[in-house]
């Protein structure tokens, strides 16, 4: 590293220039096919080297380094450390324009994951990767990333060499803040990935009218999550997602909680506390998030079915029933409660 570092320096006062001052989120891209989503291996350096390639891969490639900071949306305060658990994926043809899913998935050539330093910093030791064939012209070149913090959306998108002759061909390579600033040699480029805070929850919910019974005080929360954002959401303001135990405690929740509160007229699915432990496996029990049984049931027709493994209510003029639905699903709110005090 010792090594390295004075040299990136110097090329940065050059590298510099071609940036503006707009403060804005990095946009998103299309993942394409090319992501993978489980399995992808830590790469502390290279990703690819130049001296090295695969059975299949051709020879290498010429070296480049692409360096830059993880941003907050105020574009300025970095983003790492264990607090925001920060993630960055890359993925990347080889100098042919392939990827390894093109020739062995296994290989996991050209992809990984890097290692974000406390100060929001990262560095990708790379080869320059081939423009390919896409439809009439080249894409131009681009680097694949995805980038996750906790507290923020998770961000997909593409990264494009400034200067590239195709860029405007798909996937929001006419965006410039897209464009890295590369230098004349094209062997190091900089990119700063600046992240959008997730919505907040714990506001939305202070801002929620509470309906109480003389056993619990429920709070329907109208924004749209996945069940895990629920579930953090309500157990960090002290409560938790509604578990539903009796047939009178479901009417309660239908009548004076939802159809008070007007999600009978809208309709919509809110995410409950109960789930199968299968996420994306042969269907468990189902059980409430307490580990409560469940005693109680108010499936709808042809529930639950077997795509999903989290319990929601679904909500409409008629009342409520029970899905089972996508973990990952960003539904519309979700239903909180506390026992009465
Ligand atoms: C960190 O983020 C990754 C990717 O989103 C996730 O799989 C992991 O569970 C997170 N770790 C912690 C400690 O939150
Ligand atoms: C990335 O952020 C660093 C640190 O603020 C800054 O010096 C650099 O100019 C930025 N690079 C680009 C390409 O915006
Ligand atoms: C939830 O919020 C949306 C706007 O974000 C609004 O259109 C909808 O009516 C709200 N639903 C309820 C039941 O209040
Ligand atoms: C509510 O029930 C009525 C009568 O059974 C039915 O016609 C209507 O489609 C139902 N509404 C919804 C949204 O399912």
């Amino acid at each position: 590293m010792g090594l390295i570092v004075p040299v990136l320096l110097a090329a940065w006062a050059v590298l510099s220039t071609g940036q503006t001052d707009e403060c804005s989120p990095t946009p998103s891209a299309t993942e394409g096919p090319f992501f993978q989503s489980q399995g992808v291996p830590d790469k502390a350096d290279w990703i690819c080297r130049p001296d090295f390639a695969p059975e299949g891969a051709p020879e290498g490639g010429a070296e480049f380094t692409m360096t830059g900071t993880i941003f907050d949306e105020d574009c300025a305060t970095p983003l790492g450390g264990g607090d925001y658990n920060v993630t960055l994926m890359v993925w990347q043809a080889d100098s042919e324009g392939n990827y390894d899913d093109n020739r062995d998935t296994s290989t996991h050539y050209c992809r990984g994951l890097i290692t974000v330093g406390e100060d929001g910093t990262y560095s990708v030791r790379t080869i320059l990767p081939g423009q390919y064939q896409n439809g009439p012209t080249l894409r131009p070149r681009h680097m694949h990333a995805m980038v996750t913090a906790a507290g923020y959306e998770n961000l997909i998108t593409q990264v494009y060499w400034e200067g590239d002759e195709f860029l405007g061909d798909c996937c929001n390579s006419d965006d410039p803040r897209l464009w890295m600033p590369v230098n004349d040699e094209l062997t190091q480029g900089q990119f700063n990935f600046t992240l959008t805070r997730a919505p907040d929850f714990v506001a939305s919910m202070a801002a929620s009218e509470q309906v109480c019974s003389s056993s619990a005080c429920y709070t329907v929360v109208n924004r749209s999550a996945s069940w895990a954002d629920a579930l953090s959401a309500c157990s960090e303001s002290g409560m938790q997602l509604v578990e539903i135990s009796s047939e009178d405690e479901g009417a309660f929740v239908a009548e004076e909680l939802l159809g008070g509160t007007g999600w009978r007229d809208v309709g919509g699915s809110l995410w409950m506390g109960l789930n199968n432990g299968a996420e994306g496996a042969e269907g468990g029990d189902w059980v409430w998030q307490s580990g409560a049984e469940l005693g109680y049931e108010g499936w709808g027709e042809g529930e639950p079915g077997d795509a999903g493994t989290c319990g929601a209510l679904l909500v409409n003029e008629n009342g409520t029933s029970w899905l089972a639905a996508d973990c990952a699903a960003s539904l519309d709110g979700f239903v909180c409660v506390a026992q009465a005090s």
